[in-house]
């Protein structure tokens, strides 16, 4: 098993020129700043503080999970989650990282009796509506996922599936709905005791976007047979790395510090993860929660007004190079491009001989689609060098539990880091609170009649259409 690594010689002043680059002088000069960040972030976790630090020592528990998943699988083919934001985005990343790239489309025999695993992550009623007329209900387990158990587009789902499971299946709705929420608190808490359903816990103080090493995700993941205990391995070994207050020593540290000083330094306000591998596709889309809604604030710590967050956007190699990368090597000096490679790939496929009088394209026989696409994204690279533009990649020894343990582990501390770069509180999202807010009080929650007031009373201009 080997390290994930880091290669950061392209955000350079050396190799991109000194508009764009930094030094290595200003990542030494924020080595101070570490060092205070690190103690502050080790305390918290000794105090209890920031629980997400240890997930990766939990054995126990998840073995416990993992037998409860194969009890699921025999008795389910179909598993699907209910959930959105930090309840959704971690279980897609692990089925795409880990799962097999056609793994819903696969028999249950070459699944291993695991199961099928969707995730439902919005109400949009075309989408829904088909998704539960494609299902064998009988087959089916509802995995609802909420930390709070309030929020609306969840809830509203869980609302549509149990009344149609009970019309089904009369009683027997219950064995069909397993919980994910909060231990004591919250409406779904309340509902999961009242009807006796299966529960797992969302851990205290773990904000759903540092969930994907809980139950939260863990267990939709090991319901479809995936290797939940080589992931938290590959995040404890990461930890271990992590571990260090000096930033050259700390890869999380690292990839904080690196995206801080080109955003405050050098105008860096996006920041586009764009894996070389299908596989790592949605690790970028769950990284884009994790450091938009942890980083993007209106105060810092000290109250403050900031308005500050780099945009983080994901992308995908090849498949954007014909759609995105003209406007990251050529627009706007405002971006860095983190590029997630492999080493290795599990299947390989040779482009085979033939069209020899055709030099147009016979040039490729005889490579691999690996080398092709590792190839562009060389060319990328090279590319955005040559245009000033910051890069670095994250490599990883290939595409595992381990090393996607490490990989999601380490931005993760990252985001953490970053908190105190930017001097705010990775932790918390009034902005996503005042929609679930709004949705409640305008869809006539109890208990937001004043907030209802108040937003009927917000004085609109009249809307412009054409
Ligand atoms: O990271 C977060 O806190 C949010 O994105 C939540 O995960 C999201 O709003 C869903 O919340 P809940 O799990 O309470 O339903």
């Amino acid at each position: 098993m080997n390290d994930i690594v880091i290669d950061y010689t392209n955000i350079f002043q050396e190799i991109i020129g000194e508009e764009n680059g930094i030094t290595e002088e200003a990542i030494t000069a924020l080595n101070n700043r570490a060092k205070d960040i690190h103690k502050d972030l080790v305390a918290r976790r000794k105090s209890g503080d920031k629980p997400f630090y240890d997930l990766p020592y939990e054995m126990e528990k998840t073995n416990k999970l993992i037998r409860a998943a194969k009890q699921i699988q025999k008795q389910f083919t179909t598993f699907v989650v209910l959930g959105i934001g930090g309840s959704a985005l971690g279980t897609t990343a692990l089925l795409t990282a880990l799962g097999h790239p056609i793994h819903n489309n696969l028999t249950s025999n070459k699944r291993n009796g695991a199961c099928r695993l969707l995730v439902a992550d919005n109400i949009d009623p075309d989408e829904f509506s088909a998704l539960l007329s494609s299902l064998k209900i009988s087959d089916t387990v509802f995995n609802v996922v909420s930390k709070s158990g309030s929020t609306a587009e969840t809830m509203s789902q869980f609302m549509i599936v149990q009344k149609l499971l009970e019309k089904k299946l009369g009683e027997k709705w219950k064995k069909h709905i397993i919980v994910t929420t909060d231990a004591n608190s919250g409406t779904l808490r309340n509902i999961a005791d009242k009807f006796k359903l299966k529960s797992f816990v969302v851990p205290d103080a773990i904000g759903g976007r540092f969930t994907v090493l809980t139950p939260v995700c863990l267990l939709p993941a090991a319901a479809a047979g995936l290797d939940v205990i080589g992931l938290l391995k590959g995040a404890a070994r990461m930890d271990k790395r992590c571990s260090k207050a000096e930033i050259r020593k700390n890869p999380a540290y690292l990839f904080a510090s690196i995206h801080y000083l080109l955003d405050t330094t050098r105008g860096k306000k996006i920041t586009v993860m764009l894996p070389y591998s299908y596989r790592l596709k949605d690790v970028s889309d769950w990284f884009r929660q994790l450091w938009a809604e942890s980083l993007g604030k209106k105060v810092d710590v000290d109250g403050n007004h900031v308005h500050l967050g780099q945009t983080p956007v994901n992308a995908l190699g090849a498949t954007d190079q014909h759609s995105q990368i003209q406007l990251y090597v050529e627009g706007p000096f405002d971006k860095l491009v983190c590029f997630l490679e492999t080493e290795k790939f599990n299947a390989d496929v040779t482009i085979p001989e033939g069209f020899e009088d055709h030099p147009g394209i016979s040039y490729l026989s005889g490579h691999t689609m690996a080398n092709l696409l590792m190839t562009e994204k060389s060319g990328t690279e090279h590319a955005l060098v040559i245009n000033h533009r910051p890069n670095m990649t994250i490599r990883l020894p290939e595409v595992n539990a381990n090393s996607v343990g490490q990989l999601l582990y380490m931005l993760e501390v990252s985001t953490a880091f970053a908190g105190g770069l930017y001097r705010v509180n990775a932790f918390d999202q009034p902005g996503v609170e005042f929609g679930k807010q709004y949705a409640y009080a305008v869809m006539g929650k109890q208990g937001f009649e004043k907030k209802k007031a108040e937003f009927e009373q917000t004085k609109l201009p009249p809307r412009k259409v054409l």
